[in-house]
């Protein structure tokens, strides 16, 4: 028998999330979710900024491309549809977009992938690896809502960042946790962002 008093090194492979950040409004749930996932042992992402993330990056919260890149462990430029991730012999655990554009979308749901972002997006299908699109438009066209079904049949998950108001967040990066940690439910990463419902309270 082998004993030994040293914890045994942990050799499991990281988990690699793929993160785009495309131009539709909430640029912050992209950033929020780079910082939580960077301080997450084990979890290495992968950044791709699109044009119109980068505008909005600086409209909404007055970051520059540079900054945002600094948060992810490694960053791929949006036209270098040769990058790993664009192949499906790249192992991830999957990829959110957040927030996801109604272009970008629409990119997705047809198989375009006319950029790093959606090739990315479509290996994560192609490979049934986990989709989470943060789409982002109001009100919704029915090409919007095509799409939305479209990536749904395709076993995406269409998650529109929409704040809940039964927990009573008080700020702005309460609602942004909240939702954020909806979205890593998904992906079974422990966290402490949501408060997990236990009912409700009688008087
Ligand atoms: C300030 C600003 C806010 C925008 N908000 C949205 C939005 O909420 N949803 C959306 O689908 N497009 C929005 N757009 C338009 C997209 O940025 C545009 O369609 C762009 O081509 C998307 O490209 P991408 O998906 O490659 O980032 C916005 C553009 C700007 C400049």
């Amino acid at each position: 028998m082998v004993s030994s008093s040293r914890p045994a090194a942990d050799t499991r492979p990281p988990r690699r999330l793929i993160v785009g950040i495309t131009g539709a409004t909430g640029v912050i749930y992209g950033v929020r979710l780079l910082q939580l996932l960077r301080d997450m042992p084990g979890v290495e992402t992968h950044l791709m900024i699109s044009d119109a993330g980068v505008l909005n990056l600086h409209q909404e919260l007055e970051m520059r491309r540079k900054q945002v890149e600094a948060l992810a462990h490694v960053v791929h430029n949006v036209r270098d549809i040769g990058a790993a991730i664009a192949s499906g012999s790249f192992q991830s655990d999957g990829m959110i977009i957040a927030p996801c554009s109604m272009k970008t979308l629409a990119s997705v749901a047809n198989g375009l992938s006319d950029n790093l972002i959606t090739r990315a997006a479509d290996v994560v299908l192609k490979e049934r690896r986990r989709l989470v699109l943060m789409v982002r438009e109001t009100p919704f066209n029915l090409a919007h809502l095509r799409n939305m079904t479209s990536v749904t049949e395709m076993g995406g998950v269409i998650f529109p960042p929409l704040p809940g108001f039964y927990h009573r967040p008080q700020s702005i990066a309460e609602m942004v946790d909240h939702t954020l940690g909806r979205v890593l439910d998904l992906f079974a990463i422990q966290h402490t962002l949501t408060p997990r419902w236990n009912g409700l309270k009688a008087d």
